[in-house]
């Protein structure tokens, strides 16, 4: 009977929900990575602006974060088209394969809920999901009209590390303001190297592993 109710529900709700985010949007992201890999220990935190571009299929982070208190600057850009991902930063540009594209779209398996934030006249309508990837689970939450991010939990493993990431959204705006953040820097090499199993691979709807 619960099923049947639950279903009823999902059935109802997805005419009138959005399904993927924009196809173009920046913003603002904060994060926490822990993890654990082989009896190594890792905390990555920082920030990142985002560029996502489901028609280039492209995405560039530039990110600012601590890992193990050291300090890294970096800008990633994803060429999904080319399958190629750079890692820009001031010492050199270096580049590995890069996974399929996954746009971000909310799977079908997801279960949902609807939730509100804030209070009054000051506040959002979103749903949160779960996603189960079988080694690890995906929590996430967009706003209900557009889709747009909020946050997204990653916990469990993942290319045999054991992980838990906490990525919140800010500021997002719709568009890509300009397009040369998608530029390759002329000293990337196009050579990419042969990647690690699943390194580089994008964990869930928004970015996943970092
Ligand atoms: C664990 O960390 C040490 C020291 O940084 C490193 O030499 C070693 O390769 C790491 N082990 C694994 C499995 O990543
Ligand atoms: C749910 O869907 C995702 C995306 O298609 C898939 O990777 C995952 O394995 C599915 N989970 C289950 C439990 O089938």
């Amino acid at each position: 009977m619960f099923v049947l109710l639950v279903c009823a529900l999902l059935t109802v709700a997805a005419a009138d929900e959005c399904r993927c985010t924009p196809n173009q949007w920046e913003g603002d992201m904060g994060l926490v990575l822990g993890s654990t890999y082989a009896g190594n220990t890792s905390l990555t935190e920082g920030t990142m602006q985002i560029s996502y571009d489901a028609v280039k299929k492209m995405i560039v982070t530039r990110q600012s974060l601590m890992y193990n208190n050291i300090p890294v600057q970096q800008t990633i850009i994803e060429d999904f088209t080319n399958g190629i991902s750079y890692t820009v930063t001031a010492q050199g540009c270096s580049s590995k394969a890069l996974g399929p594209w996954i746009p971000n779209c909310i799977p079908s398996n997801a279960t949902t809920a609807n939730l509100r934030y804030g209070l009054g006249d000051n506040s959002v309508d979103a749903r949160s999901y779960m996603v189960d990837y079988g080694t690890f689970m995906v929590y996430f939450a967009v706003t209900a009209d557009t889709c747009v991010p909020v946050a997204e939990d990653v916990t469990g493993t993942f290319d045999g590390a054991q992980i838990m990431e906490v990525i919140t959204f800010a500021n997002i705006k719709a568009g890509i303001s300009d397009s040369n953040v998608f530029a390759i820097p002329a000293n990337c090499p196009t050579q990419n190297s042969v990647p690690l199993p699943g390194v580089n691979r994008r964990a869930s709807m928004f970015r996943g592993y970092v």
